[in-house]
């Protein structure tokens, strides 16, 4: 089934004002294949939710090859807890090997991390959502006042939709803050990725990810290294002007 903009823009108006519960609900009621998409990191909240939901439910993360191995410890420990195959797709072997064997393992301190992502994470990600109608994000306005402040909750995917397979992206906590993604995982006893005992927010490659200081925003320490108001990898590329 495909939905014509107009749809998609009724479906949001409607489901804007709805709790993330209702939203993530709406997803796996209208449209076939979709899963959520796991970074490992506090996003998990749309596992609890599904698994109480009652619905069946499929949960996707890429694994760049380059994870703390906290990550990969809570991946196993989500897996476990809720019962749910954490599908994984790798990057292309060929690809990593040239990128690596042409310019090592850190290029991306020195030009940018846009082409390790493309490899690692894009191309990956690109291949996962072919064979899937839909996928569910935790991205939140809140993250990045640059690029994620008008984030719906519901849109066609503009940047990995094709001709032939129309792909809806589903963003259930977008109004929701940090505050309350923690009251959730506090109050349902939710597991959650270690590095958050250590300072660390947002949560990404070992490489690209440091912990921050207090009063710091959650994503300053994602790709440091970099221009602060633009830290996309584009996995969510719809989302820069
Ligand atoms: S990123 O673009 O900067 O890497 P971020 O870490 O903020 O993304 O995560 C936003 C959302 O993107 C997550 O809530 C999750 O849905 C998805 N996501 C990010 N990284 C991954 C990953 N490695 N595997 C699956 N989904 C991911
Ligand atoms: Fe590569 Fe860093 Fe991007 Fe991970 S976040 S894919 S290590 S550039």
């Amino acid at each position: 089934m495909t939905f014509t903009a107009e749809e998609i823009q009724a479906l949001n108006d409607d489901l804007s004002t709805k709790t993330p519960q209702e939203i993530l609900a709406a997803a796996l009621d209208k449209v076939d294949n979709v899963a959520i998409s796991f970074s490992g990191a506090e996003d998990v909240v749309l596992v609890d939710m599904a698994a109480k939901l009652g619905k069946p439910f499929r949960v996707f993360t890429l694994d760049t090859g380059r994870l703390h191995k906290e990550t990969y410890q809570f991946l196993e420990a989500v897996r476990e807890k809720y019962g749910v195959s954490v599908e994984t797709t790798f990057p292309e072997a060929e690809a990593v090997q040239k990128l690596v064997d042409e310019k090592g393992l850190f290029s991306f301190y020195k030009d940018d991390h846009k082409e390790c992502c493309a490899v690692r994470k894009i191309g990956p990600l690109r291949k996962k959502l072919t064979t899937l109608g839909g996928w569910v994000t935790g991205q939140r306005k809140d993250q990045s006042p640059g690029t994620r402040a008008e984030i719906p909750v519901i849109q066609i995917d503009g940047a990995f939709s094709t001709e032939t397979n129309q792909l809806i992206k589903f963003n259930p906590l977008a109004s929701w803050s940090s505050a309350q993604v923690w009251d959730y995982i506090r109050s349902n006893d939710v597991p959650f990725n270690k590095l958050h005992e250590q300072g660390y927010t947002s949560i990404g490659c070992e490489p690209c990810t440091r912990p921050v200081l207090p009063n710091q925003h959650e994503r300053e320490g994602r790709w440091w290294w970099e221009e602060a108001t633009q830290k996309e990898c584009g996995l969510h590329s719809t989302n820069i002007k």
